[in-house]
């Protein structure tokens, strides 16, 4: 999880947004492209909110960063 924290805010920098695949396998936690876009965009802004892994990563996301991962992942 350390390791986690800091890797996080270097790959949201790079504009890299294929680490969230790491997790987001459809075998560890949700396939994100089996999620529509609007409930991705709605979930991310909800999870903000959170203090667990998932909250930590939204919180660290702009509303550009948002729109940008609407462009690569989920369906329509
Ligand atoms: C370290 C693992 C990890 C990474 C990396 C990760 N996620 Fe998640 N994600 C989770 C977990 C765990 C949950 C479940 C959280 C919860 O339910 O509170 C989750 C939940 C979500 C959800 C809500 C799914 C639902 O069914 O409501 C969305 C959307 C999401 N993640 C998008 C992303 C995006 C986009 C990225 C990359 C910017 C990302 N995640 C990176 C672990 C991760």
């Amino acid at each position: 999880m350390k390791k986690l924290m800091f890797l996080i805010p270097a790959f949201i920098l790079a504009k890299s947004y294929t680490f969230c695949l790491s997790c987001h396998n459809g075998r560890k936690q949700v396939n994100l492209n089996n999620l529509k876009k609007s409930y991705i965009q709605k979930r991310l802004n909800e999870l903000k909110k959170e203090k667990n892994t998932m909250g930590y990563i939204a919180k660290s996301l702009s509303t550009k960063d948002i729109k940008e991962i609407l462009r690569i992942y989920g369906r329509d």
